[in-house]
């Protein structure tokens, strides 16, 4: 196994993989090098064989803290430019096309936020601490928190919380639909995160793909497109043996054993 400076990689449960950001003296910040690393340890999850649905999680102090401001700081803007300053974050949603769980307990401020937001699900404690503080720095969301966090909140909270720079909870961030569920400590919350990943990686490979594929066009696409997008891939899944397997199971009141093809 690669090893690495900033992440720790391990595998749970059956099916699962975990990446848990390592980086404690500065609070999980995301400087290059750790979504360098982040990034290499999802595709590695895309291709393994063994690994079905993938949890990214922090410390119980700090999910993430924000992309790395000591970094930031001196970057002028033709370096951020044509560097392409924080695009390959986005890699993100695109190397793995298996569900990322991610499980926020204590800090997700700037970049760390948008990180949590960029995952398929998000867990969190409720003493969670959530935030855009980046206004505060002088600058504004740069991964995409203008975008995913007003499609989650609304544009009024999202204005609220961009331009002031104030923090929200964990438990506001399961109220507003930031967050699919809310822990009482982060034991309780690592233990969510992994059992759902286990459930999902439970189910046949090619349905699980095809369902995040489609939930991920509704965010795309206009909802008549989006619907027949999912129409199209929904009758492409009766081409597929797990359709019949699973349909099979059902009728004779057995336990579907998936053939992910
Ligand atoms: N970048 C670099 N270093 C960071 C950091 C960050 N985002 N956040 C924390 N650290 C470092 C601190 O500098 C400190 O290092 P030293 O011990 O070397 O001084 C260490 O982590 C511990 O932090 P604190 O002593 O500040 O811990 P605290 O418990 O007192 O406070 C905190 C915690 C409220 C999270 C505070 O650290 C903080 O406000 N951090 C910055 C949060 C922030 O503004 N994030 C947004 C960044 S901009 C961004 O992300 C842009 C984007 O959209 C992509």
């Amino acid at each position: 196994r690669r090893s690495y400076e900033y992440i720790e990689v391990s595998e749970p449960r059956p099916g699962v993989g975990q990446v848990t950001l390592n980086r404690p003296k500065a609070l999980n910040a995301l400087c290059s090098p750790l979504i360098a690393e982040l990034n290499t340890a999802l595709r590695s999850f895309q291709a393994s064989p063994t690994v079905a649905a993938v949890v990214l999680t922090g410390s119980e102090r700090a999910f993430a803290a924000g992309a790395d401001i000591k970094e930031m700081a001196p970057l002028t803007f033709s370096e951020a430019y044509t560097n392409s300053f924080i695009e390959s974050w986005s890699e993100l949603t695109t190397a793995l096309k298996k569900p990322l769980v991610a499980a926020v307990s204590g800090h997700a401020l700037g970049g760390g936020c948008e990180l949590a937001l960029m995952a398929d699900v998000l867990y969190c404690t409720a003493s969670a601490n959530f935030g855009q503080p980046e206004i505060r720095l002088g600058t504004i969301p740069g991964a995409g928190g203008s975008q995913r966090l007003t499609r989650a909140v609304g544009k009024s909270k999202a204005m609220e919380l961009i331009l002031t720079g104030k923090s929200f909870s964990g438990e506001e961030a399961e109220r507003w639909g930031v967050a699919a569920r809310v822990f009482p400590s982060y034991e309780a919350l690592m233990e969510g995160a992994l059992g759902t990943a286990e459930t999902i990686a439970g189910y046949s490979k090619v349905a699980v793909q095809a369902a995040k594929e489609v939930v991920n066009k509704s965010q795309d696409l206009p909802l008549r497109d989006g619907v027949e997008y999912e129409r199209r891939l929904f009758h492409a899944l009766f081409g597929s043996q797990d359709q019949k397997i699973g349909m099979k199971a059902f009728a004779e009141k057995k336990k579907a054993e998936w053939s992910h093809q």
